[in-house]
């Protein structure tokens, strides 16, 4: 089994997604479905490592893939599916936890900011996190994953892990077939683009969903008078727009809202800063709420009618997930064999 290019990317279904997943991710995630084999998730099994109410994450499931498919994703090319439908996943993940050493897992820096001070009652689930999310990526041996800059610390772990893993069994993974010794790739990470959308409300702080305020993020499922009042109410600092990147420096608000500019209408911060140079911030802004109502428009109101019909919905997910299973299994049955289980 030789190592093939693959991309595998997911986001979790905990409410809806926003403007920093869309731009910071997904936007790849689309263009490379016409340049490599892919497998996107809904990674419903990391969503539970924080309290989800059952009924809530079935629809937030269900809702997360109307918007990629609304966004682009088309699940005839894509494999498209959510992560608890392959037990892959889980089984491999196990194994990561016998590999990964607690030592690692103790830098993870957002499992320190998602624990909080009350450390001793985050669930086991949420330590163990990134040793899942190197599982969902190797199940797959893949070899690309778009993500935003704020997974670039869990790609190294899965990166680390891959290693450790080539070289405890280097043995048996020889032995398996695999002459050079390699048994998983070391993935790397696809970061371009706005790697940080950040907040509407605070420049210095990332987009999220887990923001109290909802005016701090532009949901893909906000209608368009929701998207305007957004910008409109977005924090902005005195000066008007400068007309070269330098005038951006240590201004994080202008520079977001700029960026975001340039993402939504794919040309550079320059070319922006050439057309708004000197201009106020109330007449930038009416600018990029057309833009944005625009393009987040449409993924808005498509991903409403998907999700009219959820048993369609949950007809591509079973699709894709017997699609991913099939991609999974010789990587699992080679684990298996490499590791030292027996199966049938
Ligand atoms: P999640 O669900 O938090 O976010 C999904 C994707 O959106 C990106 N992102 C952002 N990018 C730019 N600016 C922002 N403000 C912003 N907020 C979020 C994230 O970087 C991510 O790419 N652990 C992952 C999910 C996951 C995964 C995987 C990803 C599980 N297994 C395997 C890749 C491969 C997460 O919590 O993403």
């Amino acid at each position: 089994m030789k190592i093939t290019p693959r991309v595998f990317s997911g986001m979790q279904p905990t409410g809806s997604l926003h403007l920093g997943n869309y731009l910071g991710a997904m936007v790849n995630w689309i263009k490379m479905q016409d340049t490599h084999e892919c497998i996107y998730c809904v990674v419903d099994l990391h969503a539970i490592t924080v309290w989800q109410e059952p009924s809530e994450l079935r629809t937030a499931i269900r809702q997360v893939t109307a918007s990629y498919i609304a966004a682009g994703l088309d699940p005839q090319k894509s494999v498209l599916f959510n992560q608890s439908q392959v037990s892959a996943h889980a089984e491999l993940g196990w194994i990561f936890n016998c590999v990964a050493r607690l030592g690692w897992l103790n830098r993870m820096t957002q499992f320190k900011e998602k624990a909080g001070k009350d450390r001793e009652q985050a669930s086991v689930g949420l330590y163990a996190y990134p040793n899942l999310m190197a599982a969902d990526i190797l199940a797959y041996r893949a070899t690309h994953v778009p993500v935003g800059e704020d997974q670039k610390q869990h790609l190294e772990l899965a990166r680390d892990i891959a290693q450790k893993f080539n070289n405890d069994f280097k043995t048996e993974i020889v032995a398996a077939g695999f002459a050079d010794g390699i048994f998983f790739p070391q993935p790397e990470p696809v970061i371009t683009g706005p790697t940080r959308v950040m907040s509407l409300r605070d420049g210095t702080k990332k987009m999220s969903k887990s923001d109290p305020s909802d005016l701090s993020r532009i949901n893909l499922m906000d209608d368009a008078d929701t998207v305007a009042r957004k910008i409109q109410k977005a924090k902005t600092d005195p000066d008007g727009i400068p007309s070269e990147v330098k005038g951006l420096e240590g201004r994080p608000e202008a520079e977001n809202l700029v960026g975001i500019y340039a993402a939504l209408t794919d040309q550079p911060v320059e070319a922006v800063l050439r057309d708004f140079g000197g201009q106020q911030f109330s007449a930038f802004k009416k600018a990029l709420a057309d833009v944005a109502t625009d393009k987040l428009g449409r993924i808005g109101g498509e991903a409403s009618r998907l999700m009219q019909d959820p048993a369609e919905i949950d007809r591509i997910l079973a699709d894709g997930a017997a699609r991913a299973r099939a991609i999974a299994k010789p990587v699992m049955d080679n684990v298996k064999d490499i590791v030292g289980l027996i199966r049938s």
